[in-house]
């Protein structure tokens, strides 16, 4: 089972952090797995050439173009981003607009996405972040999971300065127990009864 982590965000700061932690609970339940660091990636915003819509592959070549190869053979993906003015970060979104090229075949269709959201300690917005990324799946006909735990969407991060998540346990708590959804979700899709995954 492989699952793919892309961060969003253009520093090594808490989106990364909480990222790290999902993708060492996916290894703990038996996943290999991968992150992309796109924020710091140079990947240009889609430019609506219509390129992509015979062929299912984008005309722009840049750092995107590997990416499309690791999402396609992920049986699940983690979208995480910091929150920007109440959504994902622009470096996050132009990499999900450049996948437009995967919906023409529904290239993503049922993978298990899920989300990773991290805002300031006084503002807002991982909610609706969270939210972005969750119609982007649906957008894929991806099957979308949350945190079974909590009542929480997903990873819901608290911080502001880089490293202010290594002490925000809801955060951490979150993002694993969304972790830990999304492989019980795949070992489901994949054939395994609820019997055999409960105690776990
Ligand atoms: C351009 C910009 C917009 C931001 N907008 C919001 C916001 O709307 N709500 C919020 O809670 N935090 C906002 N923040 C704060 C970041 O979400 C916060 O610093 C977060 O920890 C950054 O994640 P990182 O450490 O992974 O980079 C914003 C930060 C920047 C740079």
């Amino acid at each position: 089972m492989k699952i793919l982590g892309i961060c969003g965000s253009p520093r090594e700061g808490n989106t990364l952090f909480l990222l790290e932690k999902a993708l060492g609970a996916c290894k703990e339940f038996g996943a290999e797995t991968e992150l992309v660091h796109a924020g710091l990636l140079k990947i240009a915003p889609c430019k609506a050439c219509g390129g992509c819509k015979d062929t299912g592959i984008c005309v722009q070549k840049d750092d995107m173009t590997p990416i499309y190869d690791k999402m396609k053979v992920a049986d699940g993906i983690l979208l995480a981003s910091p929150v920007y003015m109440g959504g994902v970060s622009a470096q996050l979104k132009a990499l999900m607009d450049r996948t437009r090229a995967l919906r023409i075949k529904f290239e993503l269709r049922n993978k298990v996405g899920a989300g990773i959201a991290v805002g300031g300690f006084r503002n807002g917005g991982q909610e609706t972040a969270l939210q972005q990324i969750f119609n982007y799946f649906l957008i894929q006909n991806a099957i979308v999971v949350a945190d079974e735990a909590t009542s929480h969407y997903g990873g819901v991060g608290h911080g502001y300065n880089a490293g202010d998540c290594e002490k925000d346990e809801y955060g951490i708590k979150t993002t694993q127990n969304t972790a830990r959804n999304m492989i019980k979700v795949i070992k489901l899709i994949k054939g395994e009864t609820e019997e055999e995954i409960k105690n776990w």
